[in-house]
């Protein structure tokens, strides 16, 4: 039996190239070899944006689109919203009796978040129940493997917590947990900054969308900032003070980069010279996305389909869990 796999993500806008790189890249991948579950977590959206509906609302089916569009396959992997399936909650609710409140409060990405954060009320009961809530979305299909960037490798370890306290609370007498510890699923990611070299996120108005036209890659890009030390073209400059590098190193072959790394530390090329092969690595990759995009959105109701068988495979494993979690807890009588 292939190994299996759950990972979700937060619906709160279009998709960028950070995504692509960061995850979906490796989602195509894992769904090669790996019983794969991704899921829209719109709950977890909730638990910061609880003011924004319009946000989830509008992204949902437009970011399964993106997944879709990467070459996430249907056919390879069950794909489904996290909001059609109460028994995540169900077993959010039953794990939150056994769980202390300190090894919430204790995950990195909480005091980070509230104080990197200050727009937002995030002084809630749901903010310091995420790492909790997706406990339970990974707990539920009892999965093998979650991957991780380095940001959530701090979640699965909790995850591995909560699922051992369950097991030695509830399932003593049982030769199976009920409740397996999944594994972190440390694999190679690249991390693309935004145009700026901050983090890409379409708040921080740094991102390049997957869907983004061809000319509005180029515009973006050529408006990128380069080395501030590089004034004039016939300044030297230094590739490692400008966020146009990160591009050459995801995108460029050595040949290019060596061209790019000679032409700016001796003045020999320009910046636009600079950029020109990144503009066309990046409009090349869209290609096949945007065909699958067009198909997709041409056919919503295709989308809707694939969402909606995902969602009903989802729900006879996650039933079957929640059975065998009310047993084991006393609530089947
Ligand atoms: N916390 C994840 C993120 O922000 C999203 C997520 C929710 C998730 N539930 C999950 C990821 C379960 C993996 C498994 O990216
Ligand atoms: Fe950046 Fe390239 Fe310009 Fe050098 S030549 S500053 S690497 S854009």
């Amino acid at each position: 039996m292939r190994a299996r796999v759950v990972s979700g993500m937060r619906p709160t806008g279009a998709l960028h190239l950070g995504h692509y790189h960061g995850a979906l890249k490796n989602w195509v991948r894992l769904q090669q070899d790996h019983d794969c579950f991704f899921f829209v977590a719109d709950w977890h959206a909730l638990t910061t944006h609880y003011q924004e509906r319009q946000v989830i609302e509008h992204t949902v089916y437009d970011m399964v689109v993106d997944w879709l569009a990467a070459g996430v396959d249907p056919k390879r992997a069950t794909l489904f919203i996290q909001s059609r399936l109460p028994e995540h909650a169900e077993l959010f609710a039953l794990l939150a009796m056994g769980t202390p409140v300190s090894w919430l409060e204790r995950v990195p990405t909480y005091k980070h978040q509230i104080s990197t954060q200050p727009g937002r009320d995030l002084s809630t009961y749901g903010f310091l129940g995420y790492p909790l809530l997706q406990a339970a979305d990974i707990l539920i299909y009892r999965a093998n493997f979650v991957p991780v960037g380095e940001d959530q490798a701090a979640h699965v370890e909790v995850t591995r917590e909560i699922a051992r306290r369950f097991n030695h609370l509830y399932g003593r007498d049982r030769d199976e947990p009920v409740l397996p510890e999944p594994a972190a699923l440390f694999t190679e990611t690249s991390r693309l900054p935004g145009l700026d070299g901050e983090k890409m996120s379409k708040s921080a108005g740094n991102a390049i969308e997957m869907r983004d036209a061809p000319e509005v890659v180029e515009q973006k890009v050529r408006r990128m900032p380069t080395d501030p030390q590089r004034v004039r073209r016939t300044d030297a400059g230094d590739p490692a003070r400008c966020p146009v590098w990160p591009f050459h190193q995801l995108y460029s072959s050595q040949e290019t980069q060596a061209w790019a790394k000679q032409g700016c530390t001796t003045a020999g090329i320009g910046c636009l010279d600079c950029k020109q092969p990144v503009i066309e690595a990046i409009q090349r990759e869209q290609l096949p996305w945007r065909e699958r995009a067009e198909n997709y959105l041409a056919n919503p109701k295709q989308v809707h389909w694939i969402v909606e068988m995902g969602t009903e495979r989802a729900r006879t494993i996650a039933r079957q869990t929640m059975k065998d979690v009310r047993e084991a807890m006393g609530l089947s009588g």
